[in-house]
């Protein structure tokens, strides 16, 4: 790997340069590893199954793979390969989420759905879970079961999310349920894959796991609360794509709860495909004070986060992912 293909950063400010150096060694391998995954034998299957990875992304999860295998053999051959794979299967959820949501754009590009159609999107996102499985039957079938039983959390949580509460059910406890099986399951997964790999102690898996759970409905929380408050399109996606479809998020759900026959409840309880009704929503629920009381929810969420990292010893790593917790939700504004 040529010091040419490096990042400059890893897109937050880390307390070490050696272990800067080692987190860039360690994505590039990773984006070299991901760029030879997605090729194909059929040139369009390599096109549409490379669109989104060439489209750019943050790599948060490959990035928390690898700080979290600096608590044993950061070198382990097992590491680049499973940060490869949470990426994997990641790219392959946000295909398919995009369908499911209609979404036009996706990490700054034209999304999958939109440029090929919905067929080609959910094909393409097979197309790398299978991609993902090769590599994982290298690691053995306890990364096989890992990886199966988040896959399983994250359908789990997409379904519940499409059909919302049941009866009987408190709404903001369903969506924070569903926030943490969509989100949460693979985060806390890329952590735990890192420590698994590289050999670490079990109560620093488990550790991993669990901050990786937390920081996840944080960072889940913080992009709903993006889809609101930005007015471009610096998140590469199209803002206010969730109220355009009607799908749910904290701000809208604790409008709801407080008061059910207000213009923005009103706006809230369905899609609004009319560009002057969505207007009107945006602008009511980025006055609204329940923004706020999202905002915070997702500082309680990543102060929890960090709570997990007390037992891990004092790594230039902990202080990364204890900074990381700061980042995750500094984009809410
Ligand atoms: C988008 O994830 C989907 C969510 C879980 C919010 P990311 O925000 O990590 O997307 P990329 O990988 O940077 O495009
Ligand atoms: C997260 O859901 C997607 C997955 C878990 C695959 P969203 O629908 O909220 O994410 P974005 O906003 O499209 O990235
Ligand atoms: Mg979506
Ligand atoms: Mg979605």
């Amino acid at each position: 790997m040529t010091n040419s293909k490096l990042r400059t950063s890893v897109g937050f400010p880390l307390p070490s340069p050696q272990l800067e150096s080692r987190l860039l060694h360690g994505l590039a391998a990773v984006e070299e590893q991901l760029a030879d995954a997605v090729k194909s034998s059929d040139d369009f299957v390599s096109e549409a199954s490379r669109h989104l990875v060439s489209a750019g992304g943050k790599r948060f999860r490959p990035l928390l793979t690898l700080l979290s295998a600096e608590y044993g053999d950061y070198a382990a051959p097992g590491v680049i390969p499973s940060a490869v794979v949470v990426e994997l299967t990641h790219l392959a959820t946000l295909y398919h989420d995009d369908v499911m949501d209609e979404a036009p754009r996706r990490r700054g590009a034209e999304s999958a759905n939109s440029r090929w159609g919905n067929t080609v999107a959910i094909l393409t996102g097979d197309f790398l879970f299978a991609r993902a499985s090769d590599i994982l039957a290298d690691l053995g079938p306890e990364a096989v079961r890992l990886q199966a039983r988040t896959f399983e959390r994250l359908c789990v949580g997409q379904i519940r999310e499409t059909m919302g509460p049941g009866p009987g059910d408190s709404p903001v406890d369903h969506h924070l349920a569903v926030l943490a099986d969509k989100t949460g399951s693979l985060i806390a997964t890329s952590a735990r894959f890192g420590a698994l790999q590289s050999g670490a102690d079990d109560f620093i898996v488990d550790a991993l796991t669990r901050y990786g759970e937390r920081i996840g409905v944080a960072f889940q929380l913080a992009d709903d609360l993006v889809d609101i408050t930005s007015d471009s399109s610096d998140s590469g996606k199209t803002p206010g794509t969730d109220l355009r479809e009607g799908i749910a998020t904290l701000p809208g759900l604790l409008v709801l709860d407080r008061d059910d026959d207000s213009r923005l409840a009103d706006l809230l309880s369905r899609p609004l495909p009319d560009d002057r009704e969505h207007a009107e929503a945006l602008a009511l629920l980025r006055a609204d004070p329940a923004l706020a009381l999202a905002q915070a929810q997702a500082q309680l969420w990543a102060a929890e986060a960090r709570e997990c990292l007390a037992p891990l010893p004092d790594l230039p790593a902990t202080a990364a992912l204890s900074s990381l917790c700061d980042y995750v939700v500094a984009r809410t504004g």
